[in-house]
């Protein structure tokens, strides 16, 4: 990582605040994570979810690495050819799917239906072109009987998958070719031990033979730093722990014969949050009715909502020699009351202090809105060590354009 006058510097020249991307580190994650599963299982693969931070520099990075692109709108779609992407490397998720899924199933790519309105749509697709062999998966709804049911994906026991079943079947163009599942609040090692040996038995089941994929999704713990680790209260496992109870049930699966899945996983936040920081100023220090707080030129909605749960890991710069120590609520520039970027710090704080946030990679900038300020730009420092600009900061026109006058 960077060192302080680095800091200083960038703060200087490109003002703040400023998100950060490590490239370097970032590109040691995502080879230990692909090594740590692929030594259990070749063909394992990412497909890297576009929705957790769709910055171009990054999908590039992750395409020239043989990554696939995983997507849940047009939008997002859109950008991965933008990249030069073929259908053939784009996974299409999620519940309500653009008018541009159907040029993605012609052209070969990889879909996981949803619902049943999903499977309707493909089968008219296939219909009005019945010279085509028109390809998709399906989306399993997976429940561990632990008491939460997500909203996702299709129940492999109801009477919607029956129908999707035998809606596809009549058709002879269509062929059901993989299955994908995704967890979310479940990224212990038993939950994924529990999903890899739903997916086997979804795969015999609704694809048959061997699958060209199956998808695992993600919500796995990613590298992050031991404070930040600790707060989760419980054990945080690495890579190869996770592919220990994933990738040899799958290969053990699949043994002897020649042909073997794909197996995707879905890095969104495990592949990125750790790589990205952001860096703000402190504008003023108050007390108010015995609460200390330091107002920087951030926001919670520049961290991400990592930041209402837990306190993210925080380096402090300090402007001044000033050794008055106090505890202070880091807050943020809106007039949100519940803006706080850090509760409780305990040290020494100034105006002018730069503070460095860390672990700010996943659902920050996709998701900051254009609340009371335009979003920040964003640096590289690429593996080369050289700095540069790789997301501009939006403008106030960026902003108004849209309306109209
Ligand atoms: C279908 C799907 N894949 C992948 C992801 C990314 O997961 P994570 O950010 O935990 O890596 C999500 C997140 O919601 C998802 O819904």
């Amino acid at each position: 990582m960077i060192d302080f006058a680095t800091y200083r510097m960038l703060a200087e020249k490109n003002g703040t605040p400023l998100y950060i991307f490590h490239e370097e580190e970032f590109l040691n994650n995502y080879d230990e994570l692909v090594g740590c599963f692929r030594k259990a299982y070749p063909n394992y693969q990412i497909s890297y979810s576009y929705k957790t931070n769709y910055t171009p520099y990054i999908c590039r990075i992750i395409k020239n690495k043989g990554g696939y692109a995983e997507v849940v709108s047009d939008m997002e779609y859109t950008l991965a050819k933008r990249l030069g992407y073929t259908n053939d490397k784009i996974v299409y998720n999620g519940p309500a799917k653009g008018p541009m899924l159907e040029e993605h199933l012609l052209n070969g790519g990889i879909n996981n239906i949803d619902n049943l309105s999903e499977a309707l749509r493909i089968c008219r697709l296939a219909d009005e072109n019945s010279g085509k062999i028109i390809k998709t998966g399906l989306r399993i709804n997976v429940n561990l009987g632990r008491g939460s049911v997500s909203r996702f994906g299709l129940d492999p026991d109801s009477g919607d998958m029956e129908r999707v079943l035998s809606e596809l079947k009549k058709r002879e163009n269509i062929r059901i070719n993989g299955v994908h599942c995704h967890l979310s609040h479940a990224r212990d090692l038993e939950a994924w031990s529990m999903r890899t040996e739903l997916m086997l038995k979804s795969a015999d089941r609704f694809v048959g033979g061997i699958p060209e994929y199956i998808s695992l999704g993600s919500g796995m713990f990613g590298r992050m730093d031991d404070a930040l680790a600790a707060q989760f209260g419980c054990n945080v496992p690495c890579y190869e722990d996770y592919a220990g109870v994933t990738m040899d049930k799958i290969a053990a699966h699949y043994l002897g014969g020649s042909e073997k899945p794909i197996v995707f996983s879905e890095p969104g936040a495990t592949l990125i949050s750790k790589y990205i920081s952001f860096l703000t100023k402190v504008k003023d220090i108050k007390t108010v009715a015995g609460r200390t707080v330091a107002v920087t030129d951030g926001s919670f909605y520049n961290l991400g909502e990592i930041s209402l749960k837990k306190q993210l890991p925080l380096t402090v710069i300090r402007n001044g020699d000033d050794n008055y120590h106090g505890e202070y609520d880091i807050v943020g520039y809106t007039c949100l009351e519940y803006d706080t970027m850090y509760r409780a710090y305990n040290g020494t704080l100034n105006g002018g202090d730069l503070l460095i946030f860390g672990n700010v990679g996943g659902y920050s900038i996709v998701s900051k809105p254009q609340f009371i300020r335009p979003n920040c730009p964003m640096v590289v420092i690429d593996k080369n060590g050289i700095i540069k600009e790789i997301m501009r900061g939006e403008t106030f026109e960026d902003i108004f354009s849209k309306f109209v006058f």
